[in-house]
């Protein structure tokens, strides 16, 4: 029996040059929520500097052995980059690297979920070379629209793609060429304020606008919540507090951030476990 006729999981990836959009915060709400769907989800960390993804799953272990409760817990690893001076050996090492990570997990879990760095790298793009989805944050400010689309100041028109979006192409159209994926571009908006401003109007009609031109669907992601910056420290999602003996009081706007995290992941369609092991 080849490779091929194996076990494959879904992967999902986190991917967006631009910093601090939410990458890792998504990545682990989306890990923990089709934990707790009962799903077996390996972790990969591609950004080995910052490591926000595989510290945040330490918490969570951390946080499980004091207070003497059973989490859900993803498999894990990471890739860092390399040291090595000469950049095609080290190009060539964190390629090895990542794939082994990659296969580490692949074949004996549902989903594998990939936290890219926030910034162009060479292990960004191996990270966007594996995605079945792509998962891209963006928070609602023309400053991180620009990442995906130069837009025309005065007509809100698309004067051309951006750097991320071209390379997305190319990535697409690699995979094509490679297994005849395609691959699925969700773009989804982050930290939401909460009420309906000029901004978010106008993001709202650009966003769409984009959408087929570029080619990603878009959703109203997550809102502007102190709860996800508070939860790193804890290891936890707002897919856990439910659960007992966590000692996290449960009030109506995390219900409420809940259910974005469920319709986020309803919304990225992804195959069925038993699908994606076919
Ligand atoms: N929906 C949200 N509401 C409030 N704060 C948020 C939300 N999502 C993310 N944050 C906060 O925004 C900051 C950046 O988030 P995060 O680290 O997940 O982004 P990132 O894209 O992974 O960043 P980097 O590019 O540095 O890897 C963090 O302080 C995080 O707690
Ligand atoms: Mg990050």
């Amino acid at each position: 029996m080849g490779m091929h006729n194996q076990h494959r999981a879904h992967v999902i990836v986190l991917g967006n040059t631009k910093g601090g959009s939410g990458k890792s915060t998504t990545a682990m709400h989306i890990i923990v929520r089709l934990l707790r769907l009962g799903h077996s989800v390996g972790a990969l960390d591609f950004d080995g500097r910052q490591q926000t993804l595989g510290r945040y799953i330490e918490n969570r272990g951390i946080f499980s052995t004091a207070k003497n409760v059973t989490l859900p817990m993803p498999s894990f690893r990471s890739v860092k980059p390399s040291l090595l001076k000469d950049l095609n050996a080290a190009q060539k090492e964190e390629h090895q690297q990542a794939c082994k990570a990659l296969e580490d997990l692949i074949y004996t879990h549902d989903y594998v979920v990939i936290d890219c760095p926030g910034s162009d790298s060479f292990i960004s793009r191996i990270g966007h070379s594996f995605a079945d989805t792509l998962v891209t944050p963006i928070n609602d400010s023309f400053i991180d629209l620009d990442v995906i689309a130069h837009i025309d100041p005065h007509t809100f028109q698309m004067i051309q793609p951006s750097w991320y979006s071209e390379m997305v192409w190319d990535q697409r159209k690699r995979r094509k060429l490679k297994d005849n994926h395609d691959i699925d571009w969700v773009v989804v908006r982050n930290k939401l304020s909460h009420t309906e401003t000029k901004n978010k109007k106008r993001m709202t009609g650009v966003l769409e606008q984009l959408s087929s031109k570029i080619g990603y669907r878009t959703i109203h992601g997550l809102g502007d919540r102190v709860i996800f910056r508070e939860l790193f420290l804890l290891g936890l999602t707002l897919s856990d507090l439910k659960q007992h003996g966590l000692g996290v009081h449960m009030t109506m706007s995390h219900l409420v951030a809940h259910q974005e995290v469920k319709d986020l992941v309803a919304f990225l369609k992804l195959p069925k476990a038993h699908e994606a092991a076919a």
